[in-house]
């Protein structure tokens, strides 16, 4: 199957929900292209004027299962019969219970883990982050720059991705200070990997503990192990075990918000499993239940000590949702992890030819379905090109591939994990098209 696109985009009906949408929702949003969904089919995913597009994103890398998948409506089907909603802060329900039990075996390191759910990532990020300094007791949360972590106000403190995030919101939360993310590709030390020697690592303890913070103040260090909206940027093979040398030596936490790189995008349950090193807290939340809200902090039990009343939600932890992440996690386990490990690690090695085939394309980076492609004017300066990056996003669009921007000039491909071969590829088809299409504008013609 491929892409059917009708005629003009956005179609007549299109139009009339853009117009009432205009009129009525909040203007904060950041839609790139007038896309109107109506209903989805795997990765098939159709617009309101019968439109039929490849879901290249995944509703922002949370249709794990991709649209429409049985398990998940029977899963929906069934617990909505029984139970809907009977907010696990105050009362007791299995499937709460079921998925905390899950989550906890699945976590790195020991099964000793205690969960606390939330509806969002945002929320995870606040729980992550209240627990830390509830339990150490100390004021400071060390985040990085390009690091995105939610928009309520703790998350958004930690968030350093764009100004526009954080401009007029002020006074964010005191007591967060931020450093240099890995960005090997734009090494802020212009150093290379690995002769560097984790230059920005020891950024940290020569700058940051003996000029700012004391790190006797600093409960936790909140990361991604792969950057997401930020560009989709994995931090370099033995980043974490040397960062977690330094956290040991102050007795920090670490929090890595696995909100966009966890529950399988790349290839395991949690991205950080890639680089060998035990969190004491994981925020999830986007493909735990494919769609449906649900988050979780997940924390080393005795981290998570905190007494009845310090922390909770009424939505939390909804049944329905928690069903469908059970049902995610037997997917995942009965073969899914593995699909992805090798899809991912296949259509890595046909797009990094892209690097010498196209002046525009400066790195192509990622692990399972988390591929990140930067797109620069010149490979020597790699002065970054956002106007071809835009142009490519939007003609993907026309073509009928949804594909997302991240950071300020690259593109995420992130779509549902169940995605197959055949229908990947046909993806990359248009986007080297489309890649090569805009290679050939000059950037006169290219605003
Ligand atoms: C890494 C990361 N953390 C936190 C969030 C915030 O999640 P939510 O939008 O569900 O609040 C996001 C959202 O994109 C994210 O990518």
């Amino acid at each position: 199957m491929k892409p059917e696109i009708k005629g003009e985009l956005p179609g007549k009906k299109a139009k009339e929900w853009l117009s009432k949408d205009k009129k009525y929702i909040s203007p904060s949003y950041t839609r790139v292209y007038p896309f109107v969904a109506e209903k989805g089919e795997g990765v098939w995913v159709y617009d309101v004027d019968g439109n039929r597009f490849l879901d290249f994103n995944a509703g922002v890398a949370v249709l794990s299962l991709g649209h429409s998948h049985p398990d998940v409506i029977e899963a929906i089907n069934k617990q909505i019969k029984k139970l809907t909603h009977y907010s696990g802060t105050d009362f007791y329900y299995p499937s709460e219970i079921k998925l905390a039990e899950k989550l906890a075996e699945i976590s790195p390191g020991a099964k000793n883990r205690k969960i606390f759910f939330s509806n969002s990532g945002a929320e995870a990020v606040e729980a992550s982050i209240k627990l830390a300094r509830y339990h150490t007791k100390r004021p400071y949360v060390l985040a990085f720059y390009g690091g995105f972590h939610g928009r309520t106000m703790g998350a958004l403190s930690a968030t350093a991705s764009k100004t526009i995030h954080r401009k007029r919101f002020f006074t964010l939360f005191y007591g967060t200070v931020h450093s240099p993310y890995p960005y090997c590709y734009r090494c802020p030390f212009n150093l290379q990997h690995p002769e560097c020697d984790f230059a920005c690592i020891r950024f940290i303890e020569d700058n940051i503990f003996s000029r700012l913070v004391d790190p006797e103040e600093i409960a936790a260090f909140i990361i991604e192990p792969i950057q997401g909206e930020g560009g989709y940027i994995p931090a370099p093979q033995g980043y974490f075990k040397e960062l977690k040398k330094l956290l040991d030596k102050y007795d920090i936490l670490l929090i890595v918000d696995e909100v966009q790189s966890g529950m399988g995008r790349t290839g395991r349950f949690f991205a950080i499993e890639h680089y060998d090193v035990i969190p004491d807290i994981i925020a999830i939340a986007k493909g735990i239940a494919a769609g449906l809200p649900l988050g979780a902090c997940i924390a080393k039990s005795g981290v998570m000590n905190w007494p009845p009343g310090t922390h909770a939600s009424t939505f939390g932890g909804n049944p329905v949702s928690c069903e469908v992440a059970l049902k995610v996690i037997e997917n995942l386990e009965n073969g899914l992890l593995e699909h992805v490990e090798n899809l991912g690690n296949k259509v890595i090695k046909e797009l990094k030819k892209w690097e010498e085939e196209f002046e525009i394309v400066g790195d192509i980076r990622g692990k399972g379905l988390m591929i990140g492609i930067e797109f620069v004017k010149d490979k020597n300066t790699k002065e970054k090109d956002k106007a071809r990056r835009n142009k490519i996003v939007r003609k993907c669009f026309e073509k009928g591939l949804l594909i997302l921007p991240a950071g300020e000039n690259s593109i995420r491909v992130c779509p549902p994990l169940i995605i197959k071969e055949k229908e990947l590829f046909v993806g990359v088809e248009i986007l080297y098209e489309v890649i090569k299409e805009v290679s050939s504008h000059s950037l006169s013609n290219n605003p």
